[in-house]
């Protein structure tokens, strides 16, 4: 499939890709990590939302597990923290170091019950002995905020004071919150990051349409549930997905599913449903569609769910997952209806992915499995995303894929291949794609014609040339 070309009024360096991903959540740029243990844990979310995606943490894992992970990615940022991590001021230096740097942070508001009584940064304590207590090293006379203290203003008393942190407190002192100079510098250096009101980015999480608990726990601490099931039109996946619905107050993609039918039956007999996360056994780990021959390959599922929503005016976000290759695929999944693209293998090649990086042969590759296949299933908790009978079954294999690198070199690329197939097809934007867009299938014997041709290539072998 391809898209031809259409009349550009706009320049591709020009041309907006934001869109929305849910209901209520925008995105800077189109992509979305899987929920996939080799892909998402809380660096790629961080990674992927500092750069205007967004990533949704996997669920093969107990659910403290990843509500730490979700927990992380919401505290990387903040206008004002509101989760202080404290010490008292009768703690030990000992003990006031060992909180600095299981959180990574670098100062500590001193804390009476809930009263301000000072602070204590990592240049108090440098040298000193690690058995005297807090309140014989920290500063007495903290510089502090009110409750109704502007971005500005904070910045202005940091830099007037020469401080790095601003507690926010409230008429009897107590602590409410704390600005930090780090944070107000990361504003800077991610211009693109999606951000919640608090300031924080942007976080969704997995879970099984089974699992009430787990998604009720999560609740409070991401923006988006994606319910996590390879097979969404079921009877029992939409009773139990109905009680999730009423029981949260997160936006929830449901999926995936991939058939008019099913995108049919989710609008009219589920209530506030925030989106669609679609394409069954096109997953370059799948081997759903090759073993048991059901599937609905993401293009197809993208297009009859996008028919359905139109033909019931359901306003609501589909993000295409799986079989993603490059920034081509993304424009054509988009031009087909969609509203985001989800990937896992795209992902699994970055820095931020689980995993370490393995040289073989001279090249670097990184671990990527199929969330059904037979390692993945051994951890368990996502077993249930796979049919019952199927338990025993692989739905997916497992392997290595090339290193890339940070996942902001990544995006960048991808950015600017989807601007440029964006500006071939004549769309500034993706609404206009989805108006614009004109699709041609390509032969096999065009496809060929359409490869580098008669010429010798480094990587390939003289073979080619016969
Ligand atoms: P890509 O093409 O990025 O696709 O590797 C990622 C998507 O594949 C799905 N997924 C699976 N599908 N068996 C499957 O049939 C599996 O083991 C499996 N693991 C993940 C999932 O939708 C993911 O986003």
């Amino acid at each position: 499939m391809i898209l031809l070309p259409g009349l550009a009024e706009t320049e591709p360096g020009h041309v907006d890709i934001k869109s929305r991903v849910s209901k209520n959540c925008i995105l800077n740029i189109p992509f979305v990590s899987s929920p996939m243990d080799t892909v998402t844990e809380s660096e790629m979310a961080i990674a992927l939302a500092r750069e205007g995606g967004l990533g949704v943490l996997h669920r093969n894992c107990t659910v403290e597990e990843q509500l730490e992970m979700a927990k992380k990615v919401k505290r990387a940022e903040a206008v004002v923290i509101r989760d202080v991590v404290t010490v008292a001021p009768g703690q030990s230096v000992a003990e006031a170091l060992e909180l600095m740097k299981k959180h990574n942070i670098s100062g500590l508001p001193v804390v009476d019950g809930k009263k301000l009584v000072g602070i204590l940064t990592g240049r108090d304590v440098r040298f000193a002995d690690l058995n005297l207590k807090v309140e014989s090293l920290m500063t007495k006379k903290v510089i502090t905020a009110g409750e109704d203290i502007d971005f500005e203003k904070a910045k202005e008393i940091l830099h007037q004071h020469r401080i790095e942190k601003l507690p926010i407190v409230d008429k009897l002192w107590a602590l409410k919150g704390l600005i930090t100079f780090k944070d107000i510098s990361l504003r800077g250096k991610y211009p693109s990051a999606i951000r919640d009101g608090e300031g924080q980015l942007l976080c969704a999480a997995a879970v099984s349409p089974f699992d009430l608990e787990r998604a009720k726990k999560l609740d409070r601490h991401v923006d988006i549930l994606v319910i996590d099931v390879a097979h969404f039109h079921n009877v029992r996946v939409f009773e139990a997905t109905r009680k999730i619905l009423s029981g949260v107050n997160a936006d929830v993609v449901v999926g995936n599913l991939g058939t008019y039918g099913a995108a049919e039956d989710a609008v009219t007999k589920l209530d506030g449903v925030a989106g669609f996360r679609v394409g069954v056994g096109s997953g370059s780990i799948c081997i759903t569609t090759e073993s048991m021959k059901a599937g609905a390959p993401t293009l197809h599922a993208v297009a009859k769910v996008a028919d359905a929503l139109a033909d019931y005016g359901a306003d609501l976000p589909i993000i295409a997952d799986g079989g993603v290759k490059n920034a081509g695929d993304i424009a054509v999944a988009l031009a087909a209806g969609a509203s985001a693209v989800m990937s896992g293998n795209l992902f699994a090649r970055c820095k931020e992915a689980p995993g370490t990086v393995m040289a073989v042969g001279g090249r670097y590759y990184k671990q990527y499995r199929g969330m059904g296949s037979p390692s993945a299933m051994v951890k368990r908790y996502s077993l249930d995303r796979y049919s019952q009978p199927a338990k025993g079954l692989a739905e997916g294999v497992e392997g290595w894929v090339p290193y890339k690198g940070e996942a902001s070199t990544v995006v960048q690329e991808l950015v600017a291949g989807l601007r440029a197939s964006m500006g071939y097809a004549g769309a500034k934007n993706i609404h206009e794609l989805w108006e614009k867009a004109r699709f041609a299938m390509v032969t096999a014997a065009g496809a060929e014609e359409t490869r580098p041709h008669d010429i010798l290539l480094p990587s390939e072998s003289t073979e080619r040339m016969k």
